[in-house]
């Protein structure tokens, strides 16, 4: 009984830090995310922020072009039509931790 609920536990465990984002690009992500776009996005990237919209499931082109240009990829259709948002050049090597957070 003892050794089930040890397993039990294990694998409750093992489920918990995958949603939770043990995962050290998407925790590297979050704290890139929290530092600089929380001013006007959500903290919840998954609802519309104080100035910025909503970004979860942001495809990676576009966090691309929208942190490193004030642009959008060909064909996307932007949620807002402002020009607020500036560009973050210094996040370049940032970007596929903020992907894999903003997934
Ligand atoms: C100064 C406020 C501000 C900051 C800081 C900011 N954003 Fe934005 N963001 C906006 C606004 C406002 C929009 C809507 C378009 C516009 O006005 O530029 C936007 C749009 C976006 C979009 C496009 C959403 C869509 O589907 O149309 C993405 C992706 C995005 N931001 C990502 C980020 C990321 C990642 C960061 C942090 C590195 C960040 N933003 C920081 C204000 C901001």
């Amino acid at each position: 009984m003892l050794i089930f609920l040890l397993i039990l536990a294990a694998s409750a465990c093992s489920k918990e830090s995958e949603q939770s984002g043990q995962n050290p690009d998407w925790k590297r992500g979050r704290a890139v995310y929290v530092a600089n776009c929380v001013a006007c996005h959500n903290s919840d990237p998954s609802k519309d922020g104080p100035i910025g919209p909503a970004l979860k499931g942001s495809p990676p082109e576009l966090i691309e072009y929208r942190v490193l240009r004030t642009q959008y990829p060909p064909g996307y259709k932007p949620k807002r039509h402002t020009q607020v948002m500036p560009t973050f050049p210094f996040l370049k090597t940032e970007i596929p931790y903020l992907v894999a957070y903003l997934r």
